[in-house]
Parts: structure tokens; C-alpha cells; sequence
């Protein structure tokens, strides 16, 4: 189903001695989710995708489906990265022209002008807003709602409106709760004990999903597969420590399937914001080839020897011949992936490649938790808490004195 070649790493010379140290791992790991037990609500993954839990995102995924033709998820960082990537990766490309109802994210900027254009874009249509926030405090989601809330009022009557507002928070008392009881609206709880970017597996990120029509018990299927097994993800999480000892201090994340864009953009907030801290940690980046050879592959292949590549390949069969070189389009995307990642392991650019043979349901939940398991495992291994986020919470407290 999964690939994982972490071979190349060899190449850098890795003795025994370097990867012995590690021998005990297993143990220490253990210990450590234990001692970050009350963060780690994503990893029972059993909990998650309980029975009356799924039955009320179903229900409510089928009601959203049914009443509205724009649905409008509203939230930054965790809170939409892991359903955007998920819905990108399994649709069409053009689906948001395709499907009905479309799906819209809000709340990521504070630009006037972006929001005036969406506006204008929905006014005619029927709604409805999906806002998750955990703290229900944070600006850009919450000035979002306000004004999203104010255009909903006008359009439709306080009944009408109690039926297309969607609050996802924690179980805390927020603003956004209050607004819930006030108003009526529907609630969804992310637990307490699992943050934003670890969120995917909770009403946060399943919710969408649904509407957008997949299937969470597959999804549900390739994250266990992976709990059950993360010998890959302590491997590669051993050698992203090793590259990084070496001066490696940035991972390119690198697909050859547009699809995977927001699937990117999702890792690199897991990476980053659960790593970088403390004055240490590896700069994630991500490259969408074959566009970005034509710029950031360069750097890659002639700048300064600090990055490493994470390559997640994919496979597809589509039998679109390209007569020139008589193979198919996929064939030649293959070539240009291996030969480049082959160009690049010249220039002393070292490359784990992952290949997923079909992207559907069971393989993106499978690399979700693989990733963010491996992620809390570097936690471990660089000696930072994986989960908190002090650096972002500082930029909030400045605004919120400013304001
Ligand atoms: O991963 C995180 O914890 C953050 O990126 C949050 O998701 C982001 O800051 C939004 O926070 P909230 O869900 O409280 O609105």
C-alpha cells in the first residue's frame, strides 16, 4: 500500500554507532507519550472514530449536503489544513466546479479585499458555515465569523439561521460556545486532549470531509494501520535527527501530483510549528514538482548542501500516450521523480522516497498518522514538547495588546 525507502541516508555515511544509540527507543518512547498523555488524544484512534461520533458527522455531513450550495469552513492553521488536504488529495481537481455543494475556506487572512470578493461570489446562494476554533478565541476565525454572522442575519431569519452555523470548539467555555447556546446552533467538541494541527481525526477535519462525500471509516482503517505499526515512523523520525546533526537544516517535502499541494502545506505546519522551537529544529518547505525544478530546483541541485528531501511519490494509470517518447504521461512523470531524485543524491542531496501506490481514503490516513506519530517521536528525540506553541501564541498576545 505504502512504500517507505529510506536507503539514500546510508550514502551519508551513518555508522553503526549513530543509529545504535537508538537501540532502546522503543521503551523511551513509550515514556514519553505517556508523560505527553494528556496531548495525545489523536493516537487513539479508536476513540475518535466512535460509533455515536460517526453517526452525528454523517448525519450532519448528509443534512450540509442537502441544504446548501456553498459550504463555508471558517479557521486557521490546524483547524482547516488537515480537511483541505484530505479533500484535495481525493477529489477531482476541478471539483469545487463539479460537485455540489462547493466547499470554501475563510478566515485565513485579514484582507478586507478578500472577503468582499467572496462575498460577492456567495451572496445568491444558500449557506452554510462550518467555524472551528479550538480556543473559539482566535482573531482571524473570529472576525471572520462576526462578519460572516452580521451577512448571515440579514439573509436569513433567526430560525433559518439556527440551522446553518456550525460551531466546532473545545469543551471549554469560549465566546464561540456561548454563540452556540445563544443562538441554537449545532456543536461539535475537538477533545481536549488533541491540538490543532493533530486534529484531522476529530469533528474539526471529518466533518468537511464527509460533506465533501468520503469515506471516514477507510480513513479510519489506514490511520490504525498505521498505529499498529511505527517501526517506519521511528526510522525516519531517527533520520531526519542524523540529517540534521549533519547540518541538514531543511526537509523539502517534494510531490510530483499536484494534488498533494495542501497535503504539503499541512506538514509543514505539523513540522514546524511542533518542532521549531528552542532555537532548533529542521525549516520544512515544500516543492511541487515539476514546476518548482524551474525555480527552487536550482538551489537543490547547485546552492548551499543543507537540505534533505522527503519525496512522496505517487502512482496513477492513466494510459495517456505521449507518442515523442512513447510512453505514457505517468511513465514520464516516474522518470522525471527518480531521475531528479537521482540528480539530486550527485550533488550530495540525500532523499527518503515514500510511494503510495493509490491515493484514496486509507492511504492518506495511513500517511496522516504516520506523519504526525513520526513528528511526536522527533519531539522525543530533539528534546522539545511536540505540541504546544508558545513562538505563535506570543504574535497573538502582541496583536491582541495592539488592538
Ligand atoms: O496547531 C495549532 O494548534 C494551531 O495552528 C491552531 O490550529 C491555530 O492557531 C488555530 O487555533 P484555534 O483552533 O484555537 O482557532
Amino acid at each position: 500500500m505504502i512504500k517507505f525507502d529510506f536507503d539514500t541516508f546510508r550514502k551519508q555515511n551513518i555508522t553503526d554507532e549513530e543509529l545504535n544509540q537508538f537501540d532502546n527507543i522503543d521503551n523511551e518512547i513509550n515514556v514519553f507519550f505517556d508523560q505527553y498523555k494528556n496531548y495525545m488524544g489523536w493516537y487513539h484512534i479508536d476513540k475518535l472514530f466512535n460509533n455515536q461520533i460517526m453517526e452525528d458527522i454523517n448525519a450532519t455531513g448528509s443534512y450540509i449536503k442537502d441544504n446548501c450550495d456553498a459550504f463555508i469552513v471558517v479557521g486557521i492553521g490546524g483547524s482547516y489544513l488537515g480537511s483541505q488536504a484530505v479533500i484535495e488529495a481525493l477529489n477531482d481537481y476541478y471539483y469545487n466546479q463539479k460537485k455540489s455543494p462547493k466547499i470554501y475556506y475563510l478566515g485565513t487572512s485579514l484582507s478586507s479585499q478578500q472577503y468582499n470578493d467572496f462575498i460577492d461570489l456567495i451572496k445568491e446562494k444558500e449557506i452554510i458555515i462550518n467555524v472551528i476554533s479550538k480556543s473559539g478565541t482566535t482573531l482571524e476565525t473570529t472576525i471572520t465569523y462576526e462578519l460572516l454572522l452580521k451577512f448571515m442575519k440579514e439573509k436569513y431569519n433567526p430560525e433559518e439561521l439556527k440551522n446553518r452555523v456550525i460551531i466546532t470548539t473545545d469543551n471549554d467555555d469560549n465566546p464561540l460556545k456561548e454563540d452556540a447556546r445563544k443562538y441554537g446552533f449545532k456543536s461539535f467538541i475537538i477533545p481536549s486532549d488533541i491540538g490543532g494541527r493533530y486534529s484531522v481525526f476529530t469533528p474539526a477535519g471529518l466533518l468537511p470531509i464527509r460533506v465533501s462525500n468520503f469515506d471516514l471509516k477507510k480513513l479510519y482503517d489506514g490511520a490504525k494501520e498505521a498505529c499498529n505499526n511505527i517501526n517506519n515512523q521511528i526510522k525516519y523520525a531517527i533520520i531526519r535527527h542524523l540529517m540534521y546533526k549533519k547540518g541538514k537544516t531543511i526537509e523539502a517535502f517534494v510531490i510530483y501530483e499536484p494534488k498533494l499541494n495542501s497535503f504539503v502545506e499541512w506538514l509543514k505546519q505539523l513540522y514546524a510549528e511542533s518542532l521549531g522551537k528552542e532555537e532548533k529544529g529542521i525549516l520544512p518547505i515544500g516543492l511541487s514538482n515539476t514546476k518548482d525544478l524551474h525555480s527552487m530546483g536550482q538551489y537543490i541541485q547547485e546552492g548551499s548542501k543543507i537540505v534533505f528531501e522527503t519525496i512522496i511519490k505517487t502512482n496513477s494509470n492513466n494510459n495517456m500516450m505521449i507518442d515523442k517518447y512513447n510512453k505514457t504521461l505517468d511513465q514520464i512523470n516516474d522518470i522525471a521523480c527518480l531521475s531528479t531524485a537521482a540528480a539530486h543524491l550527485e550533488a550530495g542531496v540525500l532523499n527518503n522516497i515514500i510511494t503510495i501506490e493509490t491515493i484514496n481514503e486509507k492511504t492518506i490516513g495511513y500517511l496522516m498518522q504516520f506523519f504526525m506519530i513520526s513528528c511526536a517521536i522527533s519531539g522525543y528525540i530533539e528534546g522539545v514538547n511536540p505540541f504546544d506553541q508558545e513562538g505563535v501564541n506570543n504574535y497573538k498576545t502582541k496583536i491582541e495588546e495592539l488592538l
